[in-house]
């Protein structure tokens, strides 16, 4: 293996008390730390671990694809890499769940024979299933990227949590813009009637990212969207509107299933349970 190495943590998404021991340790002991986070502060205190914190910030502007961006970003990355440096670049959330660059500079640095790998973190949907008491075990929950469900032909379960992320720029094709507005979210509202009724309850929801604000849990009728605030960390999580059907014909296969299994342990419990009844054969009957 080359030197040079490349480490992904995530900073979770409340600042100061997401961020794990071992994310903490790579960040304290790298060589150079670029910063993808949310806002300033976390920059600041990124800086109090290391003193040398390159942000990506800057890199991002209204009007300017974030593919640029994202290529700029893992252009950054890589050439300290190949440096021989032990790179580490802190991503808000977790680093891995609807992010693009990281998972990239990854393929990328491995593919040049450096040790490349992604440590988890506390991801928005973490705090969103511990904040709204969602169990994605419960009925199941599908994640969407807003405008990607908008795009593309999806199947939507409405007997499950559906969570779509980004939906504060719902429906930019650009990839560079920071909101997108009322009429771009009224197309999607009418997408999704498609499944849901238009006073179905859906909510918006913001985990906090400074540990002294609050989450906004808002909730609202799938009609109100259009005009709801939202922002860049917005998050629109919509509960089933069915009960689950029951898979009759699965039901049934499993059922024979199951019922040639008690069988079988029928047949196996009386065969152990089978006593030779004494004195009704001698060995010589056994050995013809
Ligand atoms: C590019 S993705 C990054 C997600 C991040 N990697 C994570 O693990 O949470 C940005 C989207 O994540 C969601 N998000 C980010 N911060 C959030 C927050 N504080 N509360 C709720 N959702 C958030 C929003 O849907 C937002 O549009």
């Amino acid at each position: 293996m080359k030197p040079g190495s490349i480490v992904i943590v995530g900073t979770g998404i409340t600042l100061g008390s997401h961020l794990c021991p071992l994310s903490r340790s790579y960040i304290e002991n790298a060589d150079v730390v670029f910063a993808g986070v949310a806002d300033g502060i976390t920059e600041l205190w990124l800086q109090e671990m290391h003193p040398d914190v390159r942000s990506f910030a800057p890199l991002y502007a209204e009007g300017k694809s974030r593919h640029i961006t994202y290529r700029e970003m893992i252009e950054l990355m890589l050439a300290e890499v190949r440096l021989g440096k032990k790179v580490v670049c802190a991503f808000y959330g977790h680093p891995g769940v609807f992010a693009y660059a990281p998972h990239k500079v990854i393929e990328l640095a491995r593919g040049e024979g450096y040790a490349a790998h992604m440590e988890p973190g506390i991801s928005a949907a973490d705090c969103l299933h511990a904040a709204l008491g969602i169990d994605p075990g419960k009925v199941g929950c599908q994640y969407f990227e807003t405008s990607q469900y908008m795009f593309y032909q999806r199947n939507t379960d409405p007997t499950a949590y559906l969570v779509l992320w980004q939906v504060g720029i719902a429906g930019d094709k650009s990839h560079a813009r920071f909101a997108t507005g009322a009429a771009y979210r009224q197309v999607l509202v009418d997408l999704l009637a498609g499944h849901y009724p238009l006073n179905h309850q859906v909510i918006l929801y913001e985990a906090a990212s400074l540990p002294f604000q609050q989450a906004r849990i808002t909730y609202l009728p799938l009609s109100a969207l259009p005009d709801a605030e939202m922002n860049l960390k917005t998050t629109l999580v919509i509960p089933p509107a069915r009960k689950l059907e029951k898979n009759h014909q699965v039901l049934a296969r499993l059922a024979l299933i199951r019922a040639a299994e008690l069988e079988d342990a029928a047949a196996i419990e009386a065969f152990d349970a089978f006593e030779m009844p004494e004195g009704e054969y001698q060995a010589d009957d056994i050995s013809e």
